[in-house]
């Protein structure tokens, strides 16, 4: 049986080494010596992984030495694939872990990529660095695969294995044992592409389509913002036509779907076409943070509040529910510009590391929001203990006549006083 190696172990890599784990010898590795500390006492911080979990996956093992993947014959990547500050790809870590995995290829090894990509980047960007550090041929010494990544972080049911994946080869017997590799351990089942482009496309397309459709749904919200209609309502009634689409208004934050379109409209502009619907979709679900900002302060306004000074409280602060994941939250878009309006926010979060917001934003999470206190309070991400509390519970956190704002519609109708 071949030895794995899963290179990166963060969201997607250590479920995925977790999953193989329980079946096969594989070997974990991660540049970050703190993440490989935490792993080997058994400590997940990204808590997608329990520790039950974690000891039950008995063939696995963590390293942030090469010499340790050196015997291993399959590597799988999934190191983060994020954008710069001028929104384009930042291939640096996929070509990091690149030339990491060149220095130990061997005969006969494949090399099958999770991070998301643009079509194209696996055999374009990936392999010439592969072949440049191993001295050896693709195709003929060593082979790749891809096969993206679908988690949803968070989420307790729809799981690594319970996920139909999508598989490719580099050639069709690759492609093949690629399939065979994954079919081990996905119950839900494959889907084999048919190329390696194919299989980045439609990961890069799944992303994609989630931003415009929610990009939609946020046009559609700002208009009936302004006709008095309740969005929430609207989408109800349409979503019981069997073909309607319910998908709600939200910032759009997060690794994935905030990034992987422009993943594609950067490929998409290399090759001469401009993008149009994609890049407005972005455009609309980027202008979300100071959208929200500027409601509440005109509900507070109309509420009778001034707004220089005036306390607000921003519940919730990573990128979304049940997550502590704070990597391009959109709340902080909220709370800058109400900062810029002159109000004094508070940001609380039961799940984030308030360190890393400090690090990350400058914020530094509120612990316990005081009673009674606050001119404005935003529901922003509905972790499970904020969607628990009552409308009651929350207006405990308000003055007389404060404004509560359900961003994600989770209080009955009418129960807040402004939502999305
Ligand atoms: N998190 C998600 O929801 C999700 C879902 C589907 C796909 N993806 C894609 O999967 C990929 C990984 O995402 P993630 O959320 O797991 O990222 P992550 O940041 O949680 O984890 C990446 C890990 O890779 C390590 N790493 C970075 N450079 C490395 C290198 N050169 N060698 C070895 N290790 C290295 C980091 O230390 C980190 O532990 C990205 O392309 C992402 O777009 C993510």
């Amino acid at each position: 049986m071949k030895n794995i190696a899963v290179i990166g172990l963060g969201y997607v890599g250590l479920p995925l080494a977790v999953a193989f784990g329980e079946k096969r010898p594989v070997v974990g590795f991660d540049i970050n010596a703190k993440r490989i500390a935490e792993l080997k006492q058994g400590e997940d911080f990204t808590r997608e992984v329990s520790a039950e979990e974690l000891a039950a996956a008995s063939q696995l093992s963590f390293t942030d030495s090469l010499d340790d993947i050196a015997d291993c014959t399959v590597f799988i990547v999934t190191v983060p694939t994020p954008i710069d500050d001028f929104k384009t790809p930042d291939l640096t870590p996929l070509v990091k872990a690149s030339e990491s995995v060149g220095k130990v290829l061997k005969s006969g090894d494949i090399v099958i990529y999770e991070s998301t990509v643009y079509p194209s980047a696996t055999e374009e960007v990936c392999v010439p660095v592969l072949e440049r550090v191993s001295g050896l041929k693709f195709n003929e010494d060593f082979y790749a695969g891809y096969s993206p990544e679908r988690i949803n972080p968070g989420d307790k049911e729809h799981r690594v294995t319970t996920i139909m994946k999508v598989t490719s080869g580099s050639t069709p017997a690759i492609a093949e044992e690629v399939d065979a590799l994954y079919a081990d351990i996905i119950t839900a089942g494959t889907h084999k592409a048919s190329s390696i482009k194919v299989a980045e496309a439609a990961k890069v397309i799944e992303n994609t389509q989630r931003d415009l459709n929610i990009a939609l749904m946020n046009e559609l919200a700002m208009i009936f913002a302004r006709l008095g209609i309740d969005t929430h309502e609207v989408i109800a009634a349409a979503g019981t036509k069997w073909n309607f689409l319910p998908f709600k208004p939200g910032l759009v934050g997060g690794h994935c779907i905030g990034v992987d379109p422009y993943y594609l409209t950067h490929k998409a502009q290399a090759i001469g076409y401009h993008p149009e619907i994609i890049l407005a979709g972005r455009r609309t679900n980027d202008g979300m943070g100071p959208y929200v900002a500027a409601e509440l302060v005109k509900a507070m306004i109309k509420a009778g509040h001034t707004i220089a000074n005036a306390r607000v409280l921003v519940m919730g602060f990573t990128f979304k529910e049940n997550c502590p994941d704070l990597r391009n939250t959109r709340v902080i878009d909220v709370v800058k510009e109400l900062q810029d309006f002159g109000c004094q926010v508070d940001v609380t979060d039961c799940w984030a590391d308030s360190a890393e917001a400090e690090h990350e934003y400058g914020i530094s999470l509120t612990d316990k929001p005081e009673q009674g206190n606050y001119s404005g309070v935003i529901v922003a991400v509905p972790h499970k203990e904020y969607a628990a509390m009552s409308a009651g519970d929350l207006r405990g956190y308000l003055k007389a006549d404060g404004v509560l704002f359900d961003l994600k519609g989770v209080l009955p109708l009418g129960e807040a006083d402004l939502r999305l």
